[in-house]
């Protein structure tokens, strides 16, 4: 198992209730469609927050995501296929590339991409319209700076210029502060939430300095909006 599967399937009951940001601009997302999709598809569906927020009806919807556990939480629904499969895999490739769609969705999952331009690319062949949202390398960015690592996400201009390739886009930065009681809570978070994504890489004393020297009493996240219409 990959290091972000691992993550995300250690911590797949626990997440609903780890997730605030994540279920604010999954929300988000879903409230930024325009019209009645038929047909959908969904990159990294993770335990369906995006799903239960369509409220039309669809053809078929269909949601990946390479999480057994997730997978198993998603909500049921007769249009609905789930399937538990990678999408930097080239299974994942195949599966769709003979396909089209309406939409595609993703909210909060391809940051972890390993070869995102080729997803981008796949997928200007299989759909016209794309709305996502991607946390990106800023998110906890004062705990990188403060730790000297480099965040495992993608930046904003790497997100952008595989994008922007395919697809002409609207993009929208938003950050947002969530605040904590204490420090405890707060390093709890980003251990529960599924952002940090790597197990623990700090070395046990440096994790101890980072958790005296954290200058702050919140967590800083930021997320990149983008509308796409093939160019
Ligand atoms: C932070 S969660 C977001 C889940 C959901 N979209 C939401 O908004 O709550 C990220 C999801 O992406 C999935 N994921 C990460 N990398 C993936 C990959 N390479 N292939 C498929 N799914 C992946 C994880 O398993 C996880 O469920």
């Amino acid at each position: 198992m990959n290091p972000v599967q691992e993550q995300f399937s250690n911590h797949a009951k626990e997440y609903n209730s780890n997730n605030i940001i994540q279920q604010i601009v999954s929300k988000a997302l879903a409230r930024e469609i325009e019209g009645t999709p038929k047909r959908i598809l969904e990159l990294g569906c993770g335990s369906g927050q995006v799903f239960k927020n369509i409220d039309f009806d669809f053809s078929y919807y269909k949601a990946i995501d390479f999480s057994k556990e997730m997978c198993q939480i998603h909500p049921k629904h007769k249009n609905l296929e789930i399937l538990c499969i990678d999408f930097d895999s080239q299974e994942f490739h195949n599966n769709i590339k003979n396909e089209k769609y309406d939409l595609v969705l993703s909210s909060s999952a391809l940051q972890w991409s390993k070869n995102l331009e080729k997803i981008v690319s796949t997928l200007s062949n299989v759909c016209d319209t794309i709305n996502m949202v991607l946390f990106t390398s800023n998110t906890f960015k004062t705990i990188f700076k403060l730790s000297g690592t480099k965040s495992p996400i993608l930046s904003l201009k790497e997100i952008k210029k595989s994008f922007d390739k395919f697809y002409t886009c609207e993009y929208e930065v938003l950050n947002y502060n969530l605040e904590f009681e204490n420090k405890k809570e707060l390093f709890d978070y980003i251990k529960n939430s599924g952002v940090s994504g790597e197990k623990n890489t700090l070395s046990f004393k440096k994790a101890k300095q980072l958790y005296k020297n954290y200058p702050l009493g919140y967590l800083e996240f930021e997320v990149v909006f983008i509308k796409g219409k093939n160019i």
